[in-house]
């Protein structure tokens, strides 16, 4: 195990109605003039946003609105919600939705205390030194914003989708009330669900050695999320499945099963270039790119996908084909996405085979991917799976020394 220092200082506030308590919260952290983030009308639509209204108003908090966030959300709501904070002498931003509103109030919150352009923080121009405090109802359990310290915001300016860590993004509380998930449609929750995994498979594919504990708690999270997903989307009201999930994409993204350990990362930043490209879910991107990814490197370290395979998918192992068995756990990750209704190739994303290559040169930094280094041309190959429909094993890669 690597070192690491831990912090997760957000307060979670999970139970049914919790969301009357957004004012005395807002007040606690010192908020005197909240500015709103919303999304693009589940909210409104649902009578969320006005029982936060009224709660801030009980709690003599004054406010301002902001609607509008998109999925993938963009830089122009941002540069607004800045604006709106330097006028108003906004003190707190709460967001209301999923990850594309919490991680805009984060980014506002960014810039609202910064003279220059928010985005210098995200073009890692300018080192991001303090940011006004924020929080959030969550509505879609999914990218664990609620408790991670990145936000993901794409600029216009060149389509540029990118990520921003810092522990001054970790918001102040979260209110997680499971009951506020019931009108979730059905895709979304499948989104949200690959997403969470996602995020484990990030930190569980890792080269550092020692690190059961980590990697147990991992797998007893990805069982969970198998498990309850279903019945979720089986049942928009079943509270149990729904609360699951919820506190699952938390524990999921907040680096409890991340510490001490290298991490990977690259099927997200593939990822997020498809999401700028065809403007797809987040969830979409994944769960195209992640099996494609697993098919390419599995041969690093099959032993670690044998363990994967047979301890979250219950594949009977088998000593004397271990390839065998790393397969059998990649073609289940791959057929649970598609139960889900998810897509798994490019031709269900809708994705062109011919931007391949310009979609691997955009990747950030040239060269991603830590359990695996990978190049432009490796991520061509991936990609190049993603788009064979039933996909191909890549005979490539040799096994780590
Ligand atoms: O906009 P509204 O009308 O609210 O509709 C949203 C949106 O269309 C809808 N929705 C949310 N809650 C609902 C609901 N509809 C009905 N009932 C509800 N209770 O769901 C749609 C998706 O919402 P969004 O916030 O985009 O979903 P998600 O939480 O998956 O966030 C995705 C964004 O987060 C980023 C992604 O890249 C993407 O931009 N990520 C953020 C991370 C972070 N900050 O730590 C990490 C992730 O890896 C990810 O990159
Ligand atoms: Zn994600």
């Amino acid at each position: 195990m690597l070192d690491f220092e831990f912090c997760a200082p957000t307060r979670f506030v999970f139970s049914r109605g919790a969301q009357s308590r957004a004012g005395e919260l807002v007040a606690a952290c010192g908020g005197t003039h909240a500015l709103v983030v919303y999304g693009g009308g589940s909210a409104k639509r649902s009578g969320l946003l006005d029982q936060v209204l009224s709660s801030l108003k009980q709690a003599g908090v004054a406010y301002e609105t902001l609607g509008g966030v998109r999925p993938n959300p963009r830089s122009d709501l941002v540069y607004a919600g800045v604006e709106l904070c330097r006028r108003a002498g906004i003190d707190f931003v709460l967001a209301i939705g999923g990850g594309s509103a919490i991680d805009t109030a984060k980014a506002i919150a960014d810039g609202a205390l910064y003279d220059g352009d928010f985005w210098d923080f995200f073009a890692r121009k300018a080192p991001l030194e303090r940011a006004l405090p924020h929080g959030c109802v969550l509505t879609i359990p999914a990218a664990g914003s609620e408790g991670s310290a990145s936000s993901v915001i794409t600029q216009e300016r060149g389509m540029l989708k990118r990520g921003l860590n810092s522990e001054l993004h970790r918001p102040r509380f979260a209110i997680l009330n499971p009951e506020l998930t019931f009108t979730l449609p059905r895709h979304q929750l499948a989104c949200g669900a690959t997403d969470m995994m996602a995020h484990i498979l990030e930190r569980y594919f890792t080269n550092t050695p020692d690190v059961a504990l980590t990697d147990e708690l991992a797998e007893a999270l990805l069982r969970a999320i198998i498990d309850a997903a279903p019945r979720a989307m089986e049942n928009a009201t079943d509270y149990e499945s729904h609360a699951t999930l919820m506190w699952a994409g938390m524990l999921a993204h907040n680096n409890s099963v991340g510490v001490g350990r290298e991490q990977d990362w690259a099927s997200h930043q593939i990822g997020h270039e498809l999401s700028a490209l065809y403007d797809c879910a987040h969830g979409e991107s994944l769960s195209v790119v992640f099996p494609a990814w697993m098919r390419y490197v599995y041969r690093h370290d099959v032993a670690r996908f044998v363990r994967f395979a047979v301890n979250v998918w219950r594949v009977p192992n088998d000593p004397a084909d271990p390839d065998a068995v790393a397969r059998a756990g990649i073609a289940a990750t791959r057929a649970f996405f598609s139960s889900l209704g998810m897509p798994v190739s490019f031709a269900e994303l809708g994705a062109r085979a011919e931007d391949i290559p310009a979609l691997a040169a955009k990747v950030v930094g040239g060269a991603t991917g830590h359990f695996v280094r990978l190049e432009p041309p490796q991520i061509e190959e991936i990609l190049r799976i993603a788009c064979a429909d039933g996909g191909g094993l890549c005979p490539h890669l040799s096994p780590k020394s």
